[in-house]
This record gives structure tokens, C-alpha cells and sequence, in this order.
């Protein structure tokens, strides 16, 4: 039998995801009323961290901990990776003492050979192309706060990256429509928009993007990786801040999100992300609640 790996939301399917978001808000509340549930008694998660985290290490960790397990974390500076063990040696050795991996990386094609050679489920801890945990995070937090996600208008700010290319794939999945807008040579990848049809629109102007829509999200300007091009990027996306006068283009309801670390002053004004319509702490602890849903479907 194939093992089930998550490393897009394409992954899994539609009915599947559903699911998992439905589990998330329930095991909130378990984990509220203070039951004990441990499905994962005895169960090792190996996190694989090539680059900083707080909160997707911090909500694996602590989610292996609730759930009875336990999380191991593999620094490149401190094991064989950093110093040019194949990715497939790796992932064949450490399968077959973990029971699910994930990993943050750069190129997404090292979580796709590490897949490929492990077996046990892999999951993408975000990778230079994809976040689709926090996509998970997202989307049960704006069910929590408005209901189904289905049909709605969500808009995306600024940089085509990893979490733009999640809102994607995430329009896809949970049938959502998603106004895109980023600053000219910053456009997400061509098949992956062209992938999702029409319900995704890309544009150039913010406030175009932004007019009447359910929820605004954002991200940094300059990625992990990125550093080098931060002085650049600054120019370039100027005009792409969410400020006041951005979400009062969006229905009155409407939330903002930010997977987090922010910029304020940057990408989103201190106004708006502390803001009453920001949503971000929220969708921050659902990491944990989402990612929980996320092991119990793989391993149980
Ligand atoms: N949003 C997110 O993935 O945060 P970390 O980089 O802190 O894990
Ligand atoms: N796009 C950001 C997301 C951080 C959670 C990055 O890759 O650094």
C-alpha cells in the first residue's frame, strides 16, 4: 500500500479536507474541556528544520505531546543532512525508526525525494513553493469565525510565493474563489494558477483585488531565503501594504490573516493586524488544532 504523504493540498481530497477542518474545530474543544486524548501513545514525529520556525515547530511539537507521542527535532547543523548525507539515504534511514516526518526545506523537489524514499507519511512543513499547513490553519479559522469557506471571496497581497501558491491551491479544494494581486515579476507560478481555472483571478492593484471580498490575507514581502533582496523588494512592494483604507474596500465583515512572523509597517499596518477585524492569533493557535486533525488522519 502506497504511503499517504501531505505535501500540497492536492494531496488529499476535497471530501478529506473537510474533514480534517471539521476535526481541527473538535479537537479545539477536546483539548479545551481539558480531555486527555492520546491516538498517538508511543508515536514518533521527526521534524526536519532547514530553516528558522516558531509556530510550525512549536504546534507539531506540542501537538505530538497532547496526542500521547512524541516530536524529535533534526537540525541540518546537527545531523548527517548538514553535511551531505543523501536526501534518500536519509529518508530511508530515518523511516524506518520515525512514524511520520515533517520537513521545512527550501526546494520543494528535496520533501518530493523524501517522500519518495520514506516510508511513513512526510508532510510539508513549508517548502520554497508550498505552506499547505497553514492553509489548514487558515481555513479553519475563518470557518470558526464565518461559517463555510465555500463560495466565498477570499484576497491575497503581495508576493506570488509558498503561501500564495497555498491560497491556490486552497481555492481549489475548499471552492473558494481568490483575488490575487502582487506587484509586476512578482506573479505566482504559471501552472499553478493556470491549474486552478477561472475562480482565481491575478491582477496588479490591491484595491481592485480587495473590493468586497470575505477575508484579506498577506505575507512578508521577502521570504526565508529571500534576505539578500529585502532592500529590493521594499521598493517594489510599496504599494502593496494592507492598510485601513485597503479593508474598508472589503465587506464590513470581513477578516484579515497573516501566517506570521509580520512586518508592520511592511506588508500590513499595525492598524489592521491589531486591528478588530485581524484574526491572526487565532488562526496562529490553530496550527496546532489543524495539524493535530492533520496526524490523526495520517497515522489512525
Ligand atoms: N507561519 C509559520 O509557519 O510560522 P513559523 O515560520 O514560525 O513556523
Ligand atoms: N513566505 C514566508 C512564510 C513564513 C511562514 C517564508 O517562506 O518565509
Amino acid at each position: 500500500m502506497s504511503v499517504q504523504h501531505f505535501l500540497t493540498l492536492l494531496d488529499l481530497d476535497a471530501a478529506s479536507l473537510a474533514n480534517i477542518i471539521d476535526r481541527a474545530i473538535e479537537l479545539k474543544k477536546m483539548q479545551k474541556r481539558g480531555e486527555i486524548y492520546e491516538p498517538l501513545k508511543n508515536r514518533v514525529l521527526g521534524m526536519v528544520f532547514e530553516k528558522s520556525s516558531t509556530r510550525t515547530r512549536v504546534s507539531f511539537e506540542t501537538g505530538m505531546i497532547q496526542f500521547g507521542g512524541k516530536a524529535i527535532f533534526l537540525s541540518p547543523r546537527d545531523t548527517q543532512l548538514g553535511r551531505g548525507e543523501l536526501i534518500e539515504d536519509s529518508a530511508r534511514v530515518l523511516s524506518r525508526m520515525l512514524d511520520v516526518i515533517m520537513i521545512r526545506t527550501f526546494e520543494h523537489e528535496k520533501a518530493e525525494t523524501f517522500a519518495e524514499y520514506s516510508q511513513v507519511p512526510i508532510i510539508n512543513g513549508l517548502t520554497d513553493l508550498y505552506h499547505p499547513c497553514q492553509l489548514l490553519a487558515d481555513v479553519q479559522t475563518y470557518v470558526e469565525h464565518r461559517g463555510s469557506i465555500k463560495g466565498r471571496t477570499i484576497c491575497y497581497i503581495g508576493d506570488g510565493n509558498n503561501m500564495c501558491h497555498s491560497y491556490i491551491n486552497a481555492a481549489r479544494q475548499f471552492d473558494f474563489k481568490l483575488h490575487i494581486a502582487t506587484p509586476k515579476g512578482y506573479e505566482p507560478d504559471a501552472d499553478i494558477l493556470a491549474a486552478a481555472g477561472d475562480r482565481v483571478q491575478l491582477g496588479h492593484d490591491p484595491f481592485a483585488a480587495a473590493e468586497g471580498v470575505d477575508l484579506i490575507s498577506t505575507d512578508v514581502w521577502a521570504s526565508m531565503g529571500q534576505e539578500e533582496e529585502q532592500v529590493q523588494r521594499i521598493q517594489d512592494f510599496k504599494d502593496f501594504c494592507v492598510t485601513p483604507k485597503l479593508m474598508a474596500l472589503a465587506h464590513k465583515d470581513a477578516l484579515f490573516m497573516h501566517c506570521l512572523p509580520a512586518h508592520r509597517g511592511e506588508e500590513v499596518d499595525a492598524a489592521v493586524i491589531d486591528g478588530p477585524q485581524s484574526v491572526v492569533w487565532d488562526e496562529a493557535e490553530n496550527r496546532l488544532h489543524a495539524q493535530k486533525a492533520l496526524l490523526e488522519f495520517l497515522l489512525t
